[in-house]
């Protein structure tokens, strides 16, 4: 999907100084650090090159890099201690106020501290913050001088929390920064897994002439957590489970499995093709949001044995309206997929981590075994993208032995662990590095966004009329029950395992 083979690709270590906002906060200690430490311990980043943490806390580059030591030793155990210290050396920190004119002097100084006759490298402004401070952040830059053509500014979702404030969100950033400067991540891009999809897809041809309506069922898209929100209820609390996946990482990925092929995986070719897909997804009138989407909330329950609170306990909200669990059914209305649902559901406090997307064959249009033993089952693609990344195949075949035929399930086994024998980046590690060299393909262009808040919105405003609050299910299950009978009217089943 991205030109780079490796994360980051092959050109020579790129020169950077990359800048975090929300430096000391949970984003950049547990995956923005060690995934730029990682890179680093590859020789991917230029002798030269800076992180510099932003945030309000008052703590100095010595406390910094202490800091970021204790996150490394969590993250990356194995860590080479002369490649821990280098990185360390990279590290700075400058206390910011957002409206107090020193930090931003301070940080400008920083920026341009650089040896006398050198160019400027690229800045990437990275914003781990809240949306709502995405505008002031960037025209503070501007002001202080340190928005140049080279610069680069990296959004983490959520942008906005409908189509209005994400619109508010991209025009304030997009007064400082061209769009071709504007990074918005979706980690789930840069899982392997999930570009190996497009490989999949586009580098075989086996596939591509039966995926279409006319031998696909359906397809099934499962993003599940056993792990409950955590630190993070403040903001969960006013996201809620479609907010904060469904929205960008589950449709995200509906557009991969659904797009047509660009002419080449790379920068806008992709970009063009998944906005297609977002644009074709059916709307939702109020009355099918009622039929076709199911929200839940988890209560106190076991997780892999443990006894953990409920949502509400958790948050300390307790007439909380938020759903921790979506389950719905979407269409793509275009040629290809006319008539295949989409089935999406992702919760938090599952029965385990999971997520796959599965796609169900239709079954063969003449059954030519009446007689035979065991059952002509319709083949189904599971592809794994957490925790164990490959692909099954079920298909059917004939037991072995004399007499009659009988049929058997079997599966044709891709384990990306076992083939490949080498260990698998972190999402981040490939996507900080397309930032800093400037590769925009696995990011979400605005219109993009846009597009999927268009389709999300009627959702949220549906849910937010109604009295209705989301169905309780036990943590440490698969969800509410409604899950299952919003298959079940269509005659199908939730794939609950992958045998
Ligand atoms: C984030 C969500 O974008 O993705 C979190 O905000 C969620 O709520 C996380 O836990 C899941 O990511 P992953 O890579 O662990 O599946």
């Amino acid at each position: 999907m991205s030109p780079t083979p490796a994360p980051g690709g092959p050109a020579g270590p790129a020169s950077c100084d990359f800048v975090v906002f929300g430096g000391t906060g949970d984003l950049a200690l547990r995956k923005l650090l060690p995934a730029l430490f990682l890179r680093d311990a590859e020789d991917q980043l230029a002798d030269d090159a800076r992180i510099i943490g932003v945030s309000r806390a008052d703590v100095d580059d010595a406390a910094y890099r202490a800091g970021a030591r204790a996150g490394l030793a969590d993250h990356v155990p194995d860590a080479d201690p002369v490649a821990v210290d280098r990185f360390l050396g990279r590290l700075h920190h400058v206390p910011l106020e957002f409206d107090d004119a020193e930090g931003w002097h301070l940080l400008h100084g920083l920026l341009k501290n650089r040896p006398l006759g050198e160019p400027d490298p690229v800045r990437v402004f990275y914003l781990a913050v809240a949306p709502s401070l995405f505008g002031l952040i960037c025209e503070r830059l501007e002001q202080v001088g340190a928005v140049d053509e080279r610069s680069r500014v990296v959004m983490e979702k959520p942008i906005g929390h409908d189509l209005e404030s994400a619109r508010a969100v991209n025009d304030a950033v997009g007064r400082v920064f061209d769009e071709s400067q504007v990074f918005r991540i979706d980690h789930y891009l840069g899982k392997e897994s999930v570009q190996n999809l497009l490989v999949t897809r586009f580098a075989n041809t086996f596939l591509e002439p039966v995926w279409n309506a006319h031998w696909i069922d359906h397809v099934q898209i499962t993003v599940a957590e056993s792990l409950g929100v955590g630190s993070r209820g403040g903001y969960y609390d006013r996201a809620g489970a479609l907010r904060d996946m469904v929205q960008n990482h589950l449709l995200q990925l509906l557009c991969l499995v659904a797009m047509e092929p660009p002419t080449v995986a790379s920068r806008e070719d992709v970009r063009d093709e998944k906005l297609k897909v977002l644009k074709a997804l059916k709307p939702l009138t109020a009355a099918e949001v009622d039929r076709d989407t199911v929200r839940g909330r988890y209560g106190a329950g076991l997780v892999d044995g443990e006894p953990v609170a409920s949502y509400a306990e958790e948050v300390g909200v307790p007439d909380t309206r938020t759903e921790t669990y979506v389950a719905l059914k979407a269409e793509v209305n275009n040629w290809r997929w006319a008539g295949v649902p989409f089935y999406l559901r992702t919760g938090k406090r599952m029965d385990r981590r999971l997520s796959e997307i599965v796609v169900v064959f239709k079954q063969p249009p003449h059954a030519m075994f009446p007689h035979s033993e065991g059952v002509n089952e319709a083949n189904r693609l599971h592809i794994h993208l957490q925790p164990d990344e490959g692909m099954r195949m079920h298909m059917t075949a004939k037991e072995p032995g004399p007499g009659g035929i009988r049929l058997r399930p079997v599966s044709l086994d891709l384990s990306y662990a076992a083939t490949f024998e080498q260990r698998l980046p972190d999402a981040y590690e490939r996507l900080l590095m397309d930032v800093i060299r400037g590769n925009p393909t696995l990011f979400m262009r605005r219109d993009e966004v846009e597009a999927a808040w268009t389709w999300v919105e009627p959702i949220l405003d549906r849910w937010a009329s109604t009295p209705e609050r989301p169905r309780k299910y036990p943590a440490g299950t698969t969800g509410p029950t409604a899950a299952a009978t919003l298959l079940e009217r269509d005659g199908r089943a939730w794939q609950e395992t992958d045998q």
